[in-house]
């Protein structure tokens, strides 16, 4: 089986491909990446000289581009996890998010509808790779997300999200295409992108500058261990029924404050601090536009019927995090240069507000 996974290059992408060539020799896994800010092909080091793996650079926005490779490619099934990603970008460059979420999702959604269709669609699958935030935002209390939560989008980054699961299930309902979804919480890891919270503050608590609260800090976020979702994946791939959605979460809900000062704390101890260090760079920041105030996953479908479960506490992740931000200095220097210090602190840099009552 030939697999074209998108985005590969990226965060969770590249924890999926290094899971799916190590994992299953046999198959043959394509990964194509724009190779955008968010794109590193260090993140795949170690396995880019495996038999069964190959990079393709390419622009899923660029339609002949795509169907060109689908045409010389023809691979059995697309797991596709491209995307433009963060929330606070999609803020202030929507269309970026239109382009690649939505347009670029669509090309691909026609290019396998074409290269399957007329010989039957019998053994391919295309698997969306979708997030929590399609439901929109819960109160504090009991609530979670389920499978069949009305999607409620409210940012930019949510609402291409969405619009791209309404497409691959049209062409699930309209043309047949043997499509998969699934929905998950937020991730964190090693080689993510230092915009977003975890590795930000990690980055930043490691060179001492300020760790920025968007608002008060009480927003509230159901973090999942990377290599976790990857196995998920693996499991809806395999074993999750075709037409189908999987919500995919850690069962961990913190709120953002109580999150950095546990970050805060982690780093003071594996860096030999004294306690405390971390924390006085805590500092209150104007919120975010239309800020979601929760995202809580319920998990039970695909953990009862898929027999998945997260493999990792919170605390061992969050360690094995940390260590590995601090033992690869290289990689978050390397990503951190030049454009990223444009980016955080022209377009992004947010002024400090006072602390709010605790
Ligand atoms: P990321 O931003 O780290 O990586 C995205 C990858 O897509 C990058 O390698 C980038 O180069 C590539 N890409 C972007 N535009 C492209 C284009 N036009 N053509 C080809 N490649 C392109 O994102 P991530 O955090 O790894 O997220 C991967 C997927 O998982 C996304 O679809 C995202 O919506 C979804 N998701 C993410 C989270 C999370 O917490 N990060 C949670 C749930 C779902
Ligand atoms: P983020 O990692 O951007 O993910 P998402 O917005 O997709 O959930 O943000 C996680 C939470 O942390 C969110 O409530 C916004 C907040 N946040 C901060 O307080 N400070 C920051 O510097 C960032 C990037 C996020």
């Amino acid at each position: 089986m030939k697999i074209l996974i998108t985005g590969g290059a990226g965060f969770i992408g590249s924890h999926v491909v290094r899971l799916f060539v190590t994992k299953y020799p046999d198959y043959q896994i394509l990964n194509l990446d724009a190779l955008t800010y968010a794109g590193n092909l260090e993140n795949l080091r170690d396995i880019e000289a495996a038999p069964n793996y190959r990079f393709v650079k390419g622009d899923i926005t660029d339609p002949a581009f795509v169907d060109a490779l689908f045409a010389e490619e023809k691979p059995d099934a697309v797991i596709h996890l491209a995307a433009e990603s963060h929330v606070d970008r999609s803020i202030t460059d929507p269309l970026a998010f239109v382009r690649t979420n939505v347009l670029g999702t669509v090309h691909l959604l026609d290019a396998a509808r074409r290269l399957w269709q007329p010989a039957g669609y019998d053994g391919h699958t295309f698997y969306h790779v979708s997030t929590d935030e399609v439901y929109g935002s819960l109160d504090f209390g009991p609530d979670l997300f389920t499978e069949a939560t009305p999607y409620d989008p409210r940012s930019p980054y949510s609402a291409s999200k969405a619009s791209s699961d309404h497409f691959v299930r049209a062409w699930h309902h309209t043309y047949g295409l043997p499509v998969k979804l699934s929905n998950c919480s937020n991730n964190y890891g090693p080689n993510h992108f230092p915009e977003k919270l975890i590795p930000l503050a990690i980055h930043r608590l490691r060179t001492g500058q300020p760790v920025p609260v968007y608002g008060r800090g009480e927003n509230v976020r159901d973090w999942l261990f990377v290599k976790d979702h990857a196995t998920a994946i693996d499991a809806v791939f395999h074993r999750g029924r075709l037409g189908d959605t999987y919500n995919i979460g850690g069962v961990n809900e913190w709120q953002n404050l109580k999150l950095i000062e546990l970050l805060c704390d982690e780093v003071d101890e594996q860096t030999g601090q004294p306690a405390g260090t971390s924390r006085q760079l805590i500092t209150f920041v104007q919120d975010r536009a239309g800020h979601d105030l929760r995202y809580a996953i319920d998990s039970a479908k695909i953990m009862s019927e898929l027999g998945w479960k997260p493999s990792v506490t919170f605390e061992q992740g969050l360690r094995q995090t940390v260590a590995w931000y601090l033992e690869n200095q290289a990689w978050l220097d390397s990503v951190t240069s030049g454009a990223y210090q444009t980016y955080y602190q022209g377009q992004y840099g947010r002024g400090a507000s006072p602390a709010p009552a605790r």
